[in-house]
């Protein structure tokens, strides 16, 4: 790879992971990602912020080899995608002082054997010179790890966000030109990275508007020249209000539970409610994900195996419970043969999610007529509940 021009002084330095599927062996990465570094040369003094992954260390270091001496790394993320190489690159300079965030200091010790004397901590706010540049390094804790922070060079308008607004999107644009694209990328990698955090993206948003931006820069995916774009969208993602929308997953073995969910689903859309049916044994789950974004209800569907839920049923609640959501209506489907305790195990799975459950529909073999009168209650109460709450947007 090479560097690319930001801005006069500001180069990027990105790693596209083109063939990577899987992130924190957990998370689907159906369009690839990237790793961004950045170069800032001041007058004086050159800093790189974050590095690589160190699969692919060669992005970084040829680009490297052309640029001559650096003073500063900064790592903004202790996470290996970012700071992986930072153990090779305090050995090809020697002189670099290592720049991170008080919490950092432990996590770059005992994750990546850094040496605490190539360390040099900066406090929330601290300045740092490079001349004519300046690094103002901002605490912005869990975006994505407790330690993160982001960078502010002010003669630019330039912010490095860190994970902050990225997106998991291998593309040889530098910047967020295709926009539909990047909205779609974004609004999963929110989705399965920062949605958890939600109430501390306020935080730090709030914080961080007194900067006025003309480029963001993130960890992933491409930059912003555009920052309005990214940060309405995060706005809205992290707002209180939900939408007219269900989100179900569900799985089916013989039949009767993909036959409530058909009929729900119908009936939903006969009071006017948006419905994202997902079956579990085809679904990506990244998408699965970017549905809870928005949704205002979020009803479970499985048959009974053992007694308790099916294993994906159990696996797609524990994701809902782990991403945390801002769903504020619930319902759990279950069918059985001879017994079940599905609903009761579901339920359980579920402690993290402020729901208000609006029913649950526990059904032995087929539906029968009651079951689908059952169904239609549900989906009217569902209809009502969205209709009367001023959350949920009209
Ligand atoms: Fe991109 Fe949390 O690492």
């Amino acid at each position: 790879m090479y560097t690319r021009k930001m801005t006069e002084n500001i180069e990027a330095i990105v790693s596209i992971h083109w063939e990577r599927r899987l992130f924190d062996s957990l998370i689907p990465l159906p369009d690839g990602t990237s790793y961004n570094a950045y170069l800032v040369k001041g007058s004086d003094k050159t800093a790189l912020i974050d590095s690589t992954d160190p699969d692919l260390r060669d992005e970084l270091l040829t680009p490297l080899k052309g640029v001559g001496k650096i003073d500063y790394l900064v790592s903004q993320h202790s996470e290996q995608d970012h700071s992986g190489l930072l153990p090779e690159l305090l050995e090809l300079y020697p002189e670099a002082k290592l720049l991170c965030s008080k919490k950092a200091e432990d996590l770059l010790i005992t994750h990546l054997a850094i040496p605490r004397e190539r360390l040099q901590v900066v406090e929330d706010g601290e300045s740092i010179s490079l001349g004519d540049l300046t690094l103002k390094f901002i605490y912005a804790p869990w975006v994505h790890w407790p330690e993160t922070m982001v960078t502010y060079v002010p003669e630019e308008r330039c912010l490095f966000s860190c994970d902050l607004f990225g997106s998991h999107l291998a593309t040889t644009d530098l910047f967020a030109v295709d926009k539909a694209r990047v909205y779609e990328a974004a609004k999963r990698y929110y989705a399965e990275i920062m949605m958890p955090f939600r109430k501390i993206i306020q935080k730090n948003m709030e914080k961080l508007a007194e900067y006025p931006v003309s480029f963001i820069a993130p960890s992933h995916g491409p930059v912003y020249a555009e920052p309005e774009f990214i940060l309405e969208a995060y706005r809205d993602w992290i707002s209180g209000k939900v939408k007219n929308e269900v989100v179900l997953p569900y799985i089916s073995m013989h039949g009767s539970t993909a036959k409530m969910v058909k009929y729900l689903t119908e009936a939903l859309v006969r009071e006017g409610v948006t419905v994202y049916p997902f079956d579990l044994t085809v679904t990506d789950i990244g998408k699965l994900a970017i549905s809870l974004v928005d949704a205002a209800t979020l009803i479970v569907a499985t048959p009974t195996v053992h007694v308790g839920p099916h294993p994906a049923v159990h696996y797609a609640a524990t994701l809902a419970n782990m991403l945390h959501p801002k769903v504020k209506y619930g319902a759990i489907l279950a069918s059985y043969g001879w017994g079940s305790k599905a609903i009761e195990q579901l339920s359980a799975q579920i402690p993290s999610l402020k729901i208000e459950v609006l029913g649950t529909i526990l059904q032995k073999g087929l539906p029968s007529a009651e079951t689908y009168a059952e169904l239609d209650k549900l989906a009217a109460a569902v209809a009502n509940a969205h209709r009367n709450d001023p959350d949920v947007l009209k």
